[in-house]
């Protein structure tokens, strides 16, 4: 056995998983955690975890959520064509997963955390958070009752005091991932072995 725990003398046979990423135990896909704040037409904020988020383009920057479509989440960004993407510190990993199950009207305060207001959009961000994307709604694209809204960051703010070097930098900022249903993996910055 190596440091990867493959038996590199064993035979290795791979047999067919089912397609539905509900079913997938381990997840070959991970995705981070993030709290999306957005505020509906009438001005009432709301906060919701997702993590089917990825970045897909540098120039001009863009992201993409997928959220299904009757998600408080999702009709607010659809009304407002905007929203913030909160990178939570794994310290609120607790609140950030509960935070799911509130009640709407789902403000941050209802899951102990402050709203600060948004740069350049009228949604908030979250004070405890220790990075915020703000993005514009550039387009949608919707399969049955599940979207993908694609979002241009118009505004990035980090904590200015992140420590030093890139080991600390990372637990600073403390991203976490989904794994599957109550489990989640944390990131730990490693250097490639030039
Ligand atoms: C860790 C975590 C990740 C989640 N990721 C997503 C996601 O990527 N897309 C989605 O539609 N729902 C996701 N959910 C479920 C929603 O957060 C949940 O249904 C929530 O109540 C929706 O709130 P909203 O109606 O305010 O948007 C996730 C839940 C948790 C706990």
């Amino acid at each position: 056995m190596d440091d990867t725990g493959i038996d590199r003398d064993s035979r290795q046979i791979h047999t067919s998983q089912p397609l539905n990423k509900r079913l997938w135990h381990p997840s070959p896909l991970i995705h981070q955690i993030v709290l999306v704040t957005t505020v509906s037409e009438e001005g009432v904020e709301n906060v919701a975890p997702k993590s089917l988020i990825s970045m897909l383009s540098f120039d001009p920057p863009i992201l993409v959520i997928g959220c299904n479509r009757h998600h408080n989440t999702a009709k607010n960004i659809i009304a407002t064509r905007e929203f913030v993407v909160n990178i939570p510190h794994r310290r609120h990993v607790q609140e950030v997963w509960r935070s799911s199950e509130l009640p709407h009207p789902r403000r941050v305060s209802d899951m102990g955390l402050t709203a600060i207001p948004g740069v350049n959009v009228k949604a908030p961000r979250i004070k405890e958070c220790p990075a915020h994307l703000e993005c514009t709604l550039d387009s949608t694209k919707t399969w049955g009752d599940e979207m993908a809204l694609f979002g241009e960051i118009v505004s990035f703010t980090m904590l200015e005091e992140l420590g030093h070097g890139w080991e600390e930098w990372y637990r600073q900022l403390g991203p976490f991932l989904f794994l599957e249903d109550k489990l989640y993996g944390v990131v730990k910055a490693q250097r490639v072995e030039s």
